[in-house]
């Protein structure tokens, strides 16, 4: 056998599995948002928006029952025989505001679970707490079509349980991190992760389209979860919660854990007291508002494209998941090379911690808020109004180098704690968009409800750019020390250069 080992390093398998473990929550948190556009039968919505018209006296006819109110949609694209692409009927008669609370259950779920995460993670296996959350999102998506057929309150149920599960991977995966992440290795892992949720976005999106188009919706749910059981069998077979719990793993890799790490022990469970002072804290409200506005404009990309491409721009299902998934592609590409550039000027000195964060958190609140308005004014313009919205969507990566990477500078010994807490703050809009939506488009799909929602949501975006840029810093912050114990600065979490000289004594 060579020196090097086995052919592929334990902590390189466990990369590759939580990246997909994500894009496995991800996908599956996606794909009702495409499935309820063809589950929902707009012919009797209109039928029924129609008699509770005429029971407050005069609507101009009702001789057109076979379109949901052509007449405040764009008319259909060019040919006759798309036109019927336009109606695809599905077996529920949910109203708008039914498929708001349907959309938005897996938040209420979600959000409970946060703070919680973490902390069960710790006591216990982070690798079995990983596993029943993905599990949980695989077997309540599998449920999905019965749920269903019962009622749309059992699908709020089913989805409810789906974001409870969701909601401890996050927290869980950083306790996993801390053992299986070398010094040198975090930031490229940790992007690894983050790739993991565009890519199941990326995939599920026109996946979910196709699987509908071709078998139904019920197809959608049943062929996600049943693939998503592969996963569940590889990471029991292939993941340990540590280096030293793999039973498998290389001497030489254990090895060099054991060198690694050598400093790090004890992270990840260490300051457990509350951070109070972070909460009369300028920087850390600044990270909290543009974490919970951002959100607003990224779930109405998200959750609500699908429904507006269907209802007022009358793309086909497939034709629009395929095109809801080409946004997540730019916005994946678009954080790559953005975020490399950053790293790159900041390496020449040319700018600081904090105009990085300003900056990148500008890009993604007001450059997406130009796009919102823009789409409002392309109205039935469907290649403008895609345009826009792909730009849009490319442009919010801007969080993840601006105040998604904030909490780390200015409290790096708070870093999990403050991340729990915006992200919690931050998963109000997941509730409140799809029940705004659906409020504002009761009974009226049209252009002008819409334009009143991408105005609502350009104003949350510069609201976002206000606050940050006049509250946020990318310094550390006094109170990150208040509590900071004997070694000062906790090694879990160091900046690229610190890391590097790390390395480098160590070596
Ligand atoms: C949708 O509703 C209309 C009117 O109630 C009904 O005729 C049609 O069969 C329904 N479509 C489906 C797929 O259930």
């Amino acid at each position: 056998m060579a020196e090097g080992g086995p052919c592929i390093p334990s902590r390189y398998v466990f990369t590759a599995l939580v990246s997909i473990g994500l894009a496995i929550i991800y996908g599956l948190k996606v794909n009702l948002s495409v499935a309820i556009v063809v589950m929902i039968n707009s012919t009797e919505l209109a039928i029924m928006k129609l008699a509770s018209d005429d029971h407050h006296g005069d609507h101009h006819g009702s001789n057109e029952s076979s379109f949901a109110n052509p007449e405040f949609a764009c008319p259909a694209p060019d040919s006759g025989a798309n036109a019927t692409a336009a109606v695809q009927d599905g077996p529920f008669a949910w109203s708008e505001p039914t498929q708001g609370l349907v959309l938005g259950a897996y938040f209420w779920g979600y959000i409970l679970t946060q703070i919680p995460g973490g902390r069960v993670a710790e006591m216990f296996s982070a690798k079995w707490v990983i596993w029943g959350s993905v599990l949980v999102n695989v077997v309540f998506t599998i449920l999905t079509p019965v749920a269903a057929n019962i009622s749309y309150i059992a699908v709020l149920v089913v989805r409810f349980i789906e974001g409870l599960g969701a909601g401890v991977s996050l927290p869980a995966i950083h306790v996993m991190l801390t053992k299986w992440a070398l010094p040198q290795e975090r930031n490229m892992i940790s992007s690894l992760a983050y790739a993991g949720m565009a890519l199941g976005t990326v995939i599920s999106l026109p996946f979910s389209g196709i699987l509908a188009d071709q078998l139904g919706w019920e197809a959608v749910f049943y062929v996600q979860g049943g693939l998503a059981m592969i996963w569940c069998v590889l990471w029991l077979v292939f993941v340990y919660d540590s280096p030293q719990a793999h039973p498998r793993i290389h001497p030489a890799e254990l090895e060099l854990f054991e060198s690694c790490m050598q400093g790090d022990g004890g992270h990840g469970h260490g300051h457990s007291n509350f951070p109070w002072k972070a909460l009369t804290s300028g920087p850390f409200w600044a990270i909290l508002i543009a974490h919970t506005c951002n959100n607003f404009g990224w779930y109405m990309l998200l959750v609500e494209l699908p429904t507006y491409m269907k209802h007022i721009l009358r793309f086909n299902i497939s034709e629009n998941a395929l095109l809801s998934a080409v946004p997540y592609l730019s916005l994946w590409i678009f954080s790559v090379i953005w975020s490399n550039r950053l790293d790159w000027a900041k390496s020449k000195g040319w700018i600081s911690t904090t105009t990085v964060r300003k900056l990148s958190t500008a890009v993604g609140s007001l450059l997406p808020a130009l796009c919102f308005i823009g789409v409002s004014f392309a109205g039935c313009d469907r290649q403008a109004a895609v345009a826009l919205m792909t730009l849009g969507t490319m442009f919010i990566a801007g969080m993840y180098c601006g105040f998604l990477s904030n909490h780390i500078d200015i409290a790096p010994n708070y870093a999990g704690t403050l991340m729990a807490l915006t992200n919690t703050a931050a998963t109000i809009p997941g509730f409140i968009v799809p029940v705004f939506v659906g409020e504002m488009t009761h009974g009226n799909q049209s252009l002008g409800q819409w334009q009143i929602i991408f105005f609502t949501t350009s104003a949350i975006l510069l609201v976002e750019l206000i606050v940050y840029s006049l509250l946020a810093s990318g310094e550390e912050q006094s109170w990150n020390r208040t509590y900071s114990g004997a070694d000062g600065k906790n090694a879990a979490h160091l900046s690229p250069e610190e890391e590097k000289l790390n390395k480098t004594t160590r070596a």
